[in-house]
């Protein structure tokens, strides 16, 4: 099968989530409409001030960070290619008056669906998995980064991947590649992490990346790396053997600086 079919799928499953995740309580819409940012500390301290800048959130969902961007003083534009998130985050930016333009479309169509250039180019937590070819993704990003812009991904780490995420294991326990294969992984749930009706009958595909490809797909694009951070703590439990602390991140208790769970990427152009 080609990627095409694999992407096609993988479309139809965020049509039917966006709108169960725009009702869950780990998205909390609520407390979003009533003012509270979905960034993270972390991405709001690395990327630095956005007053006035224009941003490009790509894989931006229904809008969440994106319209966070916005209050914190960004002209904003996101990028989703499932209709379903798109029209909930024009709805929700309507409804609580935040300007901000979003373009449903595939990344990889991108440059025929957008024209301008940005001051920083986003996306964050739950992105690379998706994609087939880091290689044109970052040729995507830097094309929309300006001379002098920056592009930026905080994602979960890959070498967190590798481990087993659906059985109630209590211990770091290895269950897939680290290494990328061209032939995506396909899973089959119930649900998402941010859903567990039994309504979704999840199959998705996904691609496991190193973080070598991910930093070498940014230098071929043309960036200069300014960080990679690696973090021993995630922003949710995506593994059963994590423990969330007053920080609300979640960290491997036995041992808490073991494992990475996330990085960061800053790279300028
Ligand atoms: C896990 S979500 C991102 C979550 C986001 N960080 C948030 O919490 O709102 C992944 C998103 O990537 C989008 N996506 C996946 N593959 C894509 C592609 N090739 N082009 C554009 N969007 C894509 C999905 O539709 C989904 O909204």
């Amino acid at each position: 099968m080609d990627n095409k079919h694999y992407l096609d799928s993988n479309r139809d499953l965020w049509d039917r989530l966006a709108p169960l995740h725009e009702q869950s309580k780990f998205y909390d819409v609520d407390a979003f409409r009533s003012g509270q940012s979905t960034l993270l500390d972390i991405e709001r301290q690395e990327v630095g001030s956005v007053e006035r800048k224009k941003l490009l959130h790509l894989q931006c969902h229904f809008g969440l960070d994106t319209l966070s961007w916005a209050r914190e003083g960004a002209d904003v534009t996101g990028v989703d290619f499932s209709s379903e998130a798109i029209d909930i985050a024009r709805l929700l930016a309507d409804e609580i008056g935040i300007s901000a333009k979003f373009v449903c479309s595939n990344i990889y169509d991108l440059r025929d669906h957008l024209t301008g250039e940005f001051d920083i180019v986003f996306t964050s937590g739950g992105v690379l998995c998706w994609l087939p070819d880091l290689k044109k993704w970052a040729e995507i990003a830097s094309h929309f980064v300006k001379p002098g812009g920056i592009f930026y991904v905080r994602e979960f780490h890959p070498f967190s991947n590798i481990f087993d995420d659906e059985n109630e294991v209590d211990k770091p326990t290895v269950r897939y590649p680290y290494f990328h294969s061209d032939k995506p992984m396909r899973f089959e749930n119930e649900g998402s992490y941010a859903s567990s009706t039994s309504d979704v009958r999840n199959i998705s595909y996904e691609w496991f990346h190193p973080l070598s490809d991910i930093i070498s797909s940014l230098v071929g694009a043309g960036f200069k790396i300014d960080f990679l951070h690696e973090f021993p703590f995630i922003s949710y439990q995506s593994h059963p053997f994590l423990e969330q602390g007053s920080d609300g991140m979640w960290r491997y208790p036995e041992s808490p600086n073991s494992i990475p769970l996330m990085f960061s990427i800053r790279a300028s152009k």
